[in-house]
């Protein structure tokens, strides 16, 4: 009974708790970012108006979007983006993933359709990928077998984030299908697959040293985009909040059994 209570009535309590310390930091700087979608919030840096750090669409039905894709979560390490199989879904839409603050990850492996050159780097069966997609091949009605190609990073490529230019050259394919995202487990060896699904990841300008605006109980992320020193903050285990100074709510001591950015 008390584990049960305990188990709904803290989250609940935290969650308000954060809202109400967040309705503090917004008198301060209350007309810089709207950070409300419908009944959704999201956390410092996101928000959907142009004072927000990192800007997200709030679509007419009160979905969160990126570039037109609806957003499945947003998280202190990920954005992780819906992307339902499409036939003749030009390849440009990728772009759209690729933001001032985000961009795919190279966990990432993009179905990619209509190449004219073959690419031999798809790791996953394909009939795993067409029953669980459920879609017919595509291109079968032009006569053509196996033509679902897979795009991923190569093992010598150690950055964090897929090249959109290499993506384009590699194969040169001019529909975007799906995605596959490949999730690690943490503490085990097994990894998970995760079909129509696209990992970005997102960032602040700056490194983590001096210029970082993390609260003293955050870890800080540095990663280097386009040559360019970036970073996300993190609250550390057994904090919770949105591990930033400036703007954000900073962490709170508390243990939470989400670290989602949705409040509902
Ligand atoms: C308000 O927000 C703007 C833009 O995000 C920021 O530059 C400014 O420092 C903020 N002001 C306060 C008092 O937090
Ligand atoms: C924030 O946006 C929501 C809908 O997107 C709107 O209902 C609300 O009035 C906005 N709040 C502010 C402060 O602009
Ligand atoms: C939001 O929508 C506008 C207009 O459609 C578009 O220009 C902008 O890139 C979109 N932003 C995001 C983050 O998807
Ligand atoms: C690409 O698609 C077009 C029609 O959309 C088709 O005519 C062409 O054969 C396809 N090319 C390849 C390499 O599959
Ligand atoms: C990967 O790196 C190894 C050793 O550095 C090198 O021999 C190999 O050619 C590289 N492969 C590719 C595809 O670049
Ligand atoms: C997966 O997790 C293990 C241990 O947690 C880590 O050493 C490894 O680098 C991770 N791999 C990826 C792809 O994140
Ligand atoms: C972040 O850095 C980019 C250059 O990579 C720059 O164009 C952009 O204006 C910077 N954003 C902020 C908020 O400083
Ligand atoms: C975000 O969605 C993924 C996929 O459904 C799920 O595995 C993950 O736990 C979610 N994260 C949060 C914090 O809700």
């Amino acid at each position: 009974m008390i584990l049960d209570f305990l188990h709904t009535i803290l989250p609940l309590f935290l969650s308000i708790s954060i809202l109400t310390s967040k309705s503090l930091a917004l008198d301060i700087n209350s007309t810089s970012c709207n950070q409300s979608c419908g009944g959704k919030l999201v956390q410092f840096p996101f928000g959907f108006s142009d004072g927000c750090e990192i800007k997200l669409n709030c679509s007419s039905s009160s979905a969160i979007q990126i570039g037109g894709f609806d957003v499945h979560n947003v998280t202190s390490d990920h954005i992780l983006v819906e992307i339902p199989a499409k036939c003749d879904r030009p390849l440009a839409e990728l772009h759209q993933l690729y933001g001032w603050n985000f961009a795919p990850t190279w966990r990432n492996g993009l179905l990619l359709e209509n190449c004219s050159e073959s690419m031999k780097d798809c790791v996953v069966p394909r009939r795993l990928v067409m029953s669980t997609i459920g879609l017919q091949d595509c291109e079968k009605v032009n006569g053509n077998e196996e033509r679902i190609a897979c795009y991923s990073v190569g093992s010598n490529d150690s950055a964090e984030f897929l090249d959109y230019r290499a993506v384009e050259a590699m194969g040169r394919c001019r529909y975007l299908l799906s995605s596959i995202l490949v999730e690690n487990a943490t503490e085990s060896s097994s990894i998970s697959l995760d079909f129509q699904k696209v990992e970005l990841g997102w960032w602040l300008n700056g490194s983590c040293d001096a210029g970082s605006n993390c609260d003293p109980n955050a870890e800080c992320t540095r990663f280097l985009y386009d040559g360019i020193s970036r970073h996300r903050c993190k609250c550390k285990h057994g904090y919770i909040g949105d591990g930033f100074l400036d703007g954000g709510v900073g962490c709170q001591k508390g243990q939470s059994s989400f670290d989602s950015v949705f409040f509902f």
